[in-house]
């Protein structure tokens, strides 16, 4: 399994059997990204956490020209059919077998309104069993009794949770949520894209390290192997 870093919060995972699921594309408005080419991306499936446009900015471009399969929460996709987009799988937070795995939806501390305005659901994050490893991409959101939650119906090997802080958690508070998910291994998004949420990178993998936790701040381009 390979985990592939976009920038900001938009990654990819491409399991053995060669499938890629995206989550939360946003490239062409990112200021850091200019090496990564939207264009070139692939996907079979494309995960969305919520609305916000750094979250969903290339969603629309990158489906229309891959074809994957849209799996976000029903407001999101009813969007992603007015801007003329079918093929998604509408969700809330709950579970549900897909031919890639299991997929939970579940609650994110966070907002999420559409680029256009519109409602975009409740925010969320997405946990993933794969039967190769069992990864949680948190969304944007702050540290929430939730995440205690999660062990006990998933076995958590890698966390991807946001670090930048003002927006979301900040990487002393992502210290704890991996606390709460039984979880030493994360990789950290949502930092130094933009002037609020530049962080003290040092700091931070050293923050998890006291705890004997391992955190991954992944190069922009960067793939890291599962
Ligand atoms: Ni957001
Ligand atoms: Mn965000």
């Amino acid at each position: 399994m390979e985990f592939k870093f976009y920038g900001h919060a938009c990654f990819s995972v491409t399991l053995a059997d060669g499938k890629v699921l995206l989550f939360d594309p946003f490239i062409t408005g990112n200021p850091l990204a200019g090496s990564v080419d939207a264009d070139a991306i692939r996907a079979d499936y494309i995960l969305v956490s919520h609305g916000h446009g750094d979250h969903t900015g290339d969603l629309m471009a990158i489906a229309k020209r891959t074809g994957a399969l849209v799996i976000s929460n029903a407001e999101i996709t009813d969007w992603v059919k007015e801007e003329g987009y079918e093929n998604v799988h509408p969700m809330n937070f709950g579970s549900r077998q897909f031919d890639f795995g299991m997929v939970h939806y579940v609650p994110a501390t966070h907002s999420s309104s559409l680029p256009d305005g519109s409602y975009g659901g409740n925010p969320g994050g997405f946990i993933v069993e794969t039967g190769e490893k069992t990864f949680y991409y948190t969304g944007d959101t702050s540290l929430t009794m939730e995440m205690q939650l999660v062990p006990y119906y998933a076995r958590v090997d890698v966390a991807i949770m946001p670090v930048g802080g003002n927006f979301t958690m900040d990487y002393k508070q992502a210290v704890i949520a991996s606390d709460f998910i039984k979880c030493n291994k994360v990789i950290g998004v949502h930092f130094d894209t933009f002037g609020y949420i530049v962080i003290d990178q040092k700091a931070a993998v050293q923050a998890f390290k006291e705890k004997n936790k391992e955190l991954i701040l992944p190069e922009i381009g960067q793939s890291i192997l599962l």
